[in-house]
């Protein structure tokens, strides 16, 4: 039925796109579509989720579909379908069946929703992110990834553990791709507005910065089944919320650069300005010559994956 709310798609209904459909629809702010290459799954989860409107008292409608003529005229599409990784697997090891998948889904976005900003879930994301960028030939600030949100997170919980303090105080900052050259960032953390290097010791703070580089791998192991859903799946509908109510949000996202931290052509994570158009502005940082030099040699490894691997 037709009505003037906005749309939100969601692209795979697994963990994560499941997840990310049902923080959105407890947000209350669009309507969202759920799309998979299995329809019955896509249709399964959205109508578990419908059902649970009157529970939780939300409204808009949540669809399953397989038809990408269901998600014409979204705002945002989140794309979440791929292979997540396995124990023994790092995210680069599913370049090849899901650089696949990010084609097919990116001409069906390219097709059928040409004005909506994406927001790219599926790993390796940099490398994905900047490969829908080129499938759908969209401006850059439309196309962007989520990591840094998730990996800043990951960093917030491990620094609240330490300091017994509220989750919510610890102002975080991880930049860099999405893997093992990410690049938490402590003196650009705080915690009520104090820097943790002035809270925490040097040796703990380094503890803390490689539990959040592996973040991502020991919940794997635990899992021993797939990777991490709750927290990639809210950070994707966080930032679709500020594309979507153009909150103008300063979160970390992966963007293309053209320049900045001296590098280009490459998609890696920087803190940016999400709104309407999606990226609006990117912020360079005051980096030490070792910030900068991490940031760098991350930025310089997908470089290398994107002309090896797939050919950029
Ligand atoms: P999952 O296996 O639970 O779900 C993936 C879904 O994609 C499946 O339902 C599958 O049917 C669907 N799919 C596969 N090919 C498709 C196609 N061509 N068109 C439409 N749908 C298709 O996996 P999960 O856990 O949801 O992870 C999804 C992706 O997100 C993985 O690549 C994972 O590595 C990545 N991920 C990224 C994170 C990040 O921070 N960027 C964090 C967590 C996961
Ligand atoms: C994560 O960081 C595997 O990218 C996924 O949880």
């Amino acid at each position: 039925m037709a009505n003037g709310r906005r749309k939100i798609s969601v692209i795979g209904a697994g963990n994560v796109g499941a997840t990310c459909a049902f923080v959105l629809a407890q947000m209350k702010i669009a309507d969202i579509v759920l799309l998979d290459i299995f329809e019955g799954f896509a249709k399964g989860k959205a109508l578990d989720m419908s059902q649970n409107a009157t529970v939780l008292n939300y409204d808009g409608t949540v669809t399953g579909t397989a038809d990408y003529n269901d998600i014409a005229g979204s705002d945002v599409v989140v794309v979440t379908s791929g292979f997540p990784r396995q124990p023994g697997m790092t995210r680069e090891d599913l370049i090849g069946k899901n650089a696949e998948i990010v084609a097919q889904v990116g001409t069906g976005i390219k097709e059928h929703a040409p004005e909506a900003v994406v927001i790219v879930v599926t790993n390796p994301l940099d490398l994905m992110t900047y490969h829908m960028q080129q499938t759908t030939g969209f401006p850059p600030e439309r196309v962007l990834g989520q990591a840094g949100v998730l990996d800043s997170a990951r960093m917030a919980h491990f620094i609240a553990l330490e300091l017994n303090c509220a989750e919510e105080d610890v102002s975080p900052m991880v930049l860099g791709g999405h893997g093992d050259t990410m690049v938490p960032l402590p003196r650009y953390t705080t915690v009520g507005g104090i820097p943790i290097t002035q809270l925490i010791s040097q040796e703990r703070i380094e503890a803390i910065s490689a539990r959040t580089a592996s973040g991502g791998g020991e919940i794997v192991k635990l899992l021993e089944r797939g990777s991490a859903f709750y927290a990639p799946g809210s950070a994707a509908a966080v930032m679709a919320e500020s594309v979507l109510n153009d909150r103008r949000r300063v979160l970390p996202a992966s963007c293309l650069l053209t320049g900045q931290y001296g590098l280009e052509d490459v998609y890696i994570g920087v803190p940016c300005v999400l709104g309407a158009n999606g990226v609006e502005q990117i912020f360079e940082l005051e980096l030490t010559d070792e910030e900068l030099g991490s940031l760098q040699t991350s930025g310089e490894f997908y470089k290398k994956q994107l002309a090896d691997v797939l050919g950029y």
